[in-house]
């Protein structure tokens, strides 16, 4: 597939690009910002250097790495595998943006489905999910291993690409 521009600025100053090795110093800080599990460097590290279905982008304002968002793609279904904004950047609709992003791209690359797992606690995320087409599928018991809680498993169906086309800016970081 035609790979379009490499990185697609957006209003608001925000803009959205794939994650380098470089950027997982300012991604580990959203991580630890964002979740009480992070994932370390060498995670990061592993996705990008030798998992070929794994895909991450960063999203910047003005400059400066304030969320990021990764997911596998294998055949036509995609899976998330996080996504997560700086506190302080949160209640402002980017995090929608940056899913939205997510999907937009799963969508251009051809994926019909897409899938994750959120914390049954987590309701900014559930709400956020629901809000965007997602639907509960299932739960795995006790996923999270610092607490024990379950994993709501959540299915959405992917809109073809081109209902995504009309939309300002465009699957610019893949
Ligand atoms: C999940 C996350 C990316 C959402 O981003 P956000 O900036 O907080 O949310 P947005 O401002 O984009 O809001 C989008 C939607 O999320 C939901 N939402 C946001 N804040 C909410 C709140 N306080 N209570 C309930 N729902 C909320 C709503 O559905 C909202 O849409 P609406 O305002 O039209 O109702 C962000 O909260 C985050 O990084 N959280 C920590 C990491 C995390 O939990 N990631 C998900 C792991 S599965």
């Amino acid at each position: 597939m035609e790979q379009k521009h490499q990185t697609q600025i957006h209003d608001e100053g925000l803009s959205f690009r794939l994650m380098t090795l470089k950027d997982i110093p300012d991604v580990m800080v959203v991580e630890r910002d964002a979740f009480t599990l992070p994932w370390t460097e060498e995670a990061f590290q592993n996705e990008l250097k030798l998992n070929h279905f794994a895909r991450y982008m960063v999203m910047e304002y003005e400059g400066r790495t304030i969320g990021y968002a990764g997911m596998w793609t294998i055949v036509d279904e995609a899976h998330i595998t996080n996504i997560a904004l700086l506190g302080a950047y949160r209640g402002r609709k980017w995090g929608e943006r940056l899913l939205n992003e997510l999907m937009k791209t799963a969508s251009f690359l051809g994926m019909e489905r897409i899938t994750l797992e959120v914390r049954v606690s987590n309701e900014v995320a559930k709400c956020l999910y629901l809000k965007k087409g997602f639907q509960p599928a299932g739960i795995r018991k006790g996923y999270y291993s610092d607490n024990g809680e379950d994993a709501l498993i959540m299915w959405a169906d992917l809109p073809p690409y081109r209902e995504y086309e009309s939309e300002e800016g465009s699957e610019g970081w893949v």
